[in-house]
């Protein structure tokens, strides 16, 4: 476990997503439903997906479209088998927390 702070809360607005850099990585961290933190870089063409309307548990990238489910990782289009990986994630009384292990 490797437990790292992120943000402060209520910095990521309800039914919204934002972008974090994290040892290098771009991780997308979603309000929505509780908190889900995934890879932030879409399969298809690598835009971020961070930003990209949700429907649900379900994110759009906003380039091309493509669909995954923020609690899974799960594309949900084109591909099957196709994830990307997420990590948990956690609000604590300091601050939005994040295990990249
Ligand atoms: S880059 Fe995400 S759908 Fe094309």
């Amino acid at each position: 476990m490797a437990w790292k702070k992120i943000a402060e809360k209520n910095t990521i607005n309800l039914n919204n997503g934002k972008e974090f850099d994290i040892n290098g990585k771009k991780i997308a961290i979603f309000n929505q439903d509780g908190y889900h933190a995934m890879d932030a870089i879409c399969v298809h063409q690598d835009s971020s997906i961070a930003t990209g309307k949700l429907d649900g548990d379900i994110v759009e990238c906003p380039s091309h479209f493509w669909h995954y489910n923020i609690k899974t990782g799960e594309l949900q289009d084109y591909l099957k088998g196709v994830k990307l990986q997420t990590y948990p994630v956690e609000e604590r009384n300091d601050g939005i927390y994040i295990d990249l292990e």
